[in-house]
């Protein structure tokens, strides 16, 4: 029984293989798990948390959602003491999605008897959106080796980047990132960019690949931007610069519409975004089997 919290755990045989049982389901094959699974989602979600509910049920998994403010965490329970009661009743899995950034992690992987599938936690990791990102380019452009992947948008708060980027980077892609400088982490040389653009068109210019990202409004403390529309003229991905993109583009989802990305644009010939969606039930069965297969 496994677990996965971050991606930075995986080596890259470990994320072939889990990519490999993806590619086998999506030609037909299918698996047989046995077992029940929490799905505990402190955070609104709607792609997540219902790839994972449909995952687990094609899987033969029962599922049992405890969501929002239902959970006796509102009532001071700790995250721990959440775990340990859902181990006590016998459950096999917990996929979690969590307002807080769960690190360091290891004493929890190792006193929690169940796997651990992180659907999320604050601003650290999402590791099956860095997974479902990674088995969507690779189907759309083959061999990733020095492909120019640019992320753009709210790096700062975003931890599909987190996620995204060091997975990009095992495979060999070059990865740059692209946002108003008060979006751009401190510290982000630790992620291996190749450039940190101020201009969104400078950044298509050298891009293969565009990855927006959700400007994430609940997680500011501050007023980071100085308006939604003016974020969108500098660095959304508009009509005109749609034109110009040389590949495909993709978004995490929920799209901010005419914030991140023009409504008139979303689903165009340039758009993995619903492949994205549609991987993703295929990633969630992949990463349920290998934790519990
Ligand atoms: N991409 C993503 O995590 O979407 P949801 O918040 O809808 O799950």
């Amino acid at each position: 029984m496994g677990s996965l919290i971050s991606v930075r755990d995986l080596s890259r045989e470990q994320v072939e293989e889990i990519l490999d049982i993806a590619g086998s389901l999506k030609k037909g094959k299918t698996e047989n798990l046995k077992g029940s699974v929490v799905l505990l989602f402190l955070e609104p979600s709607t792609r997540t948390r219902i790839s994972f509910e449909k995952a687990c049920r094609e899987l033969g998994l029962e599922t049992f959602s405890v969501l929002g403010d239902s959970s006796s965490i509102v009532k001071g329970e700790s995250f721990f003491d959440t775990l340990k009661t859902f181990e006590a009743l016998g459950f096999s899995s917990v996929v979690f999605r969590v307002p807080f950034v769960l690190f360091p992690y290891e004493g929890l992987v190792r006193d929690i008897d169940l796997s651990l599938i992180n659907a999320g936690d604050g601003t650290h990791q999402h590791p099956t959106q860095g997974l479902i990102d990674l088995f969507t380019v690779k189907e759309a452009y083959g061999d990733i080796e020095g492909l120019k992947v640019l992320y753009v948008g709210d790096i700062h708060h975003s931890r599909v980047f987190r996620s995204g980027a060091p997975l990009f980077s095992m495979f060999g892609a070059k990865v740059s990132v692209c946002g108003p400088r008060t979006l751009i982490p401190r510290g982000i040389d630790v992620f291996d960019v190749e450039k940190v653009f101020d201009s969104v068109d400078d950044g298509i210019e050298w891009a293969d690949l565009v990855i927006w990202l959700r400007l994430q409004k609940e997680r500011q403390k501050e007023n980071l931007v100085p308006s939604e529309k003016s974020y969108f003229e500098q660095f959304g991905l508009t009509r005109e610069r749609y034109k110009k993109l040389k590949g495909f583009f993709m978004h995490p989802g929920p799209v901010n519409r005419e914030v991140d990305i023009s409504g008139d644009v979303l689903y165009s010939e340039k758009s993995l975004v619903l492949k994205q969606v549609r991987n993703g039930l295929l990633i969630r069965k992949a990463v349920l089997k290998w934790c519990l297969g």
